[in-house]
This record gives structure tokens, sequence and C-alpha cells, in this order.
């Protein structure tokens, strides 16, 4: 699959190591055919792009539900693309936090993304007056054990049970945006739902990386965005999941708007709000359409790659080859937070650099082709894509890598 990406190149002409799809995935050769045949079909028929052409504008969204039940699991009337993520987000816990003055605690992790922390202390903030509670007793925030790197599950879901009389939500990420970790997204579920919690899920760093099953784990909510593993481009619109047994509960807030209303009386344009009996009730405007041409494209690339389940053998076994070797040839410098069952594309290190300084040891891999993020202190983290990457980017990798060690 690799040929069907723009692979960005190095100063010399040749490929760079690019290990940053988890940041922001690349582009897909029939990108810029799906967008320009969009392009094309605005200036043939203006407003009539609407409703004609191969892809007509109006229905667009749902040519790619068949894709995103795909990714993450789920049935084509949970899924959507709309906005972006921070914003689905908060539109979900407008649904789905709904304290009361003796239920009211959200649970997240303690090192979640800025983006969900500061969402959630803005819901917490906008019902605390009314519900009478403080916002600073309302946050649960669930931590590595000391002198641990990462959350055991098991911590997860005894904290759950420790807050379950007072719990409203609790919302983790699928895959942890620094340490890689895959979360054990059924069982956080099913504690969450036994404490009489709703449940749900930023899925920014599992969506295009593991397969899920968000309908058979009963999740109640979900949202992702299309830059990373979904290689959509720069701000792409994100998604959004409601199991199906919320769609039709006519107690569930949301904030609503006419794209969320029945399609069939949309253009009678009257005030009134009858919801599609989907999570495409949740839509509030017209969708990027430029944007939603360029998920298509990605979606098409992982059904060409017959889906997730296979991207994720192959990532297993891109991982597992850089895990093997860094752990062989590399662990005097490097440890690796990422946990050994995580089965994912992206690891973790911390590098152990001692007198040398990490950030030359991240400036040098930069400097001969290779793509990283770079998290202060001490912490690069490397994604090895099944879509693009290969075993010999790993290989090129750890031989800089060793390189760069010897000659600090
Ligand atoms: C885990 C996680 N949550 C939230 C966000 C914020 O996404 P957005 O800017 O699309 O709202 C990101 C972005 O990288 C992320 O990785």
């Amino acid at each position: 699959m690799r040929e069907q990406f723009h692979i960005p190149k190095q100063a010399n002409g040749q490929d760079e190591i690019y290990f940053c799809g988890n940041s922001l995935g690349l582009q897909p050769k029939r990108t810029q055919k799906y967008i320009d045949d969009l392009l094309d079909d605005w200036r043939r028929l203006g407003v009539k792009g609407h409703h004609q052409g191969e892809y007509p504008w109006l229905p667009y969204h749902k040519f790619l539900l068949e894709g995103f039940a795909d990714l993450v699991g789920a049935k084509e009337s949970e899924v959507v693309p709309m906005n972006t993520l921070t914003v689905n987000l908060h539109l979900l816990m407008v649904s789905f936090y709904r304290p009361t003055k003796t239920r009211f605690k959200i649970l997240i992790e303690g090192h979640a993304f800025p983006s969900d922390h500061i969402a959630v202390e803005a819901q917490l903030r906008f019902h605390a007056e009314s519900m009478g509670f403080n916002p600073g007793d309302a946050l649960v925030l669930v931590e590595p054990r000391d002198g641990e790197e990462t959350i055991r599950d098991e911590d997860i879901i005894e904290a759950i049970e420790k807050n379950a009389d007072e719990l409203a939500l609790v919302m983790l990420p699928g895959v942890q945006y620094y340490t890689g970790q895959v979360f054990d997204m059924a069982s956080i579920t099913k504690a969450g739902h036994k404490a009489g919690a709703k449940v749900g899920f930023d899925l920014a760093h599992a969506a295009g990386n593991i397969p899920m099953q968000l309908h058979e784990w009963n999740v109640d909510f979900a949202a992702w965005c299309s830059y990373k593993y979904l290689n959509s481009g720069p701000g792409s619109v994100g998604g959004a999941f409601v199991h199906e047994r919320h769609h039709l509960d006519k107690e569930l807030h949301r904030f609503t708007g006419w794209w969320g209303h029945d399609e069939s009386t949309r253009f009678l344009m009257k005030p009134e709000f009858n919801p599609i009996p989907s999570v495409q009730a949740w839509q509030c405007s017209n969708p990027t359409i430029l944007s939603l041409a360029a998920i298509r494209a990605s979606l098409d690339v992982f059904k060409t790659a017959g889906g997730i389940q296979e991207l994720h053998k192959i990532s297993n076994s891109l991982t597992g080859h850089l895990r093997n070797r860094l752990e062989k040839e590399c662990s005097q410098y490097v440890s690796i937070l990422t946990p050994q069952k995580t089965m994912a594309c992206q690891l973790s290190l911390s590098l152990k650099t001692g007198a040398i300084d990490g950030k030359k040891v991240f400036n040098a891999l930069t400097e001969n082709g290779v793509t990283l993020d770079w998290r202060e202190p001490n912490g690069i983290r490397v994604a090895p894509v099944p879509l693009y990457n290969t075993a010999q980017d790993v290989d090129f990798f750890v031989d800089i890598l060793n390189k760069t060690f010897e000659r600090l």
C-alpha cells in the first residue's frame, strides 16, 4: 500500500522515514482526484451539486458510513462524520454528562490530552452551580502507580468502583496519546455501566490504528479525528459514534441544528426539530464536503488494504519488529514506555541518555531523514504505520539510532 501514498522526501531526494502517522497521517495519492472531482462538480454544477454528480453533497456524509462503521465496529446508523474532535466531545457530553446533585463526577486520566481535560473541566463548571457541586470535587483523575509509566486497567476499574455512587461519566482514550497504551475498552465500559455511569471514548489515536467493537461493547459514545491514522489531512472533519440504544431516547439533551433534523422535511424550513433516528441527529451544520472527500479517499484506501483487521496484523509484526530490535540492541539507552501487551502502531521511548542531551539524539535522527515527534523532557514517539511504513524503515531507524548513540 506504500505505493498509494505520497512519502515526503529528504533534501537528498530519498524518502523520509516517516514515523509520525500518530500525529499527521500521510496523503493518499488518490485524495487529489477525489478533491479535484469535487471541485469539478462545483465548477460545473454550482448549487445543483447538492443533488447531482456522482457523489452529490446532500447525502455525502453517507458515503463514509460503511468505512467508519468498519473501523470502530459499529452499525452504520451509529457513526457520522461531523465537526472536529473536541467539538464532538463537547456535543456528546451535552447528551451523556447529565449530572444530578448526587451523581456528578467525571473520571478521566491524570495525563489526559489537554483538550480533553479542558473540555471536561468546562462541562463541570457549566453544570456546577445549578447542581450545587464544587467542580474541584467532581473530577476523578486516574494515575499510573508510583514508579510506573502507564495506568493499569485494573486501577481504572477500581477507581470506577470506588466512586460508583457519584460517578456520572467515564471518559478515556482508546489508545493513550503519549504512551501508545491500548485501554481495555470493553471492561471499562462494563465497569462504568455497573456503577451507573455513562462511558465515552476519545479515539483520536485508536481510529485506523486498532480494530474495535464499540457496538458490541455497549460504549455510549465516542469521537475521533481523521488526520492521524485516517490520513485525511490537517484539521479534517472528525467522527462520532452514539450507540443505537440512545437514538430514540426523547429525554436526551442535544445541542441541535438543522442538519440533525429529519431529511424528508428539512427543507420545509419549519423551526421545529424532528431528529433523524440515528447518530446523524447530532449533526448541527451541513458538513465541509472538501474534507469529507479526503476522508472518503482514505477510507477507500483502508478498504483496498483489506480493512483494519488485516492492517492490524501487519501493524503488530512491524511494531513487534521495532520492539525486538530496540530491546536487543538499545536497552542501554532507550526504555519503552508502551506496555508489552499493547498491540498498536505506536511505541513511546524514553531516552536514557545520561550526560547526552536527548534533544541532540532527536535532532540527529531528524537530520538523517527520520520524522518523529519529541516530547519534553526525553520522550520520542515512533509510529510505524502498516499502510505506508515498512520493516526497512524500522531497520533504518534503529541503525541510525545506534550510530547516533555511538557518535554522541
Ligand atoms: C487524544 C486527543 N484528544 C483531542 C485532540 C484534539 O483534537 P482537535 O484539535 O481535532 O479537537 C487530539 C489532537 O491531537 C488528541 O490527540
